[in-house]
């Protein structure tokens, strides 16, 4: 479990939350041409193992709803380093979620399977894309393992800043 290590504390292993989105659950059913054939609890398994090698607690959560959504990243305030979100959908109406990442001051990384940019432009807009420590997208399910090793690059830096 992610919260029996404290955030920050050097020594206990780096804590990654991963967040998934509204219909994320889906994945590998869902428009394939979209979003790929590998299915969430692949990909969720994927990260614990890549967390596992880079020596990571990586601990994963999907849901649908928004308010359950803001729920877990305020269960994350001082329990994991960094945050990675696809907020799916929510990415691009969700003020909630905005102000539930602002609230916990969790470095987040914005992930994304495909490139909102080459697709309609309702899908250009993010509420949490300034406030993000930075943004993968485009990569099918790749963008995730991308995002996690970027999350230990950023949590070891902000370690060794604070001593
Ligand atoms: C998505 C992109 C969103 O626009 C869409 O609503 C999703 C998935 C992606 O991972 O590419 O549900 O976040």
């Amino acid at each position: 479990m992610v919260t029996r290590a404290k955030a920050g504390q050097s020594g206990s292993p780096i804590a990654v939350l991963v967040v998934h989105g509204p219909n994320l659950n889906l994945l590998g059913e869902r428009e394939p041409e979209v979003y790929g054939r590998t299915r969430l609890v692949d990909i969720d398994k994927e990260l614990k193992q890549l967390g596992r090698e880079l020596e990571m607690k990586v601990e994963t959560f999907q849901s649908n709803s928004e308010g359950a959504i803001v729920d877990r990243i305020q269960q994350a305030r001082g329990k994991c380093d960094v945050l990675l979100i696809n907020p799916g959908a929510y990415t691009h109406t969700s003020v909630a979620i905005r102000d539930a990442i602002a609230a916990v001051n969790i470095p987040v990384i914005e992930v994304h399977l495909s490139n909102v940019y080459r697709r309609e432009p309702f899908r250009h807009h993010s509420t949490i894309a300034d406030i993000a420590h930075g943004r993968i997208m485009g990569f099918g399910a790749e963008s995730y393992s991308l995002a996690l090793r970027a999350a230990r690059t950023i949590a070891q830096e902000s370690r060794r800043q604070s001593g």
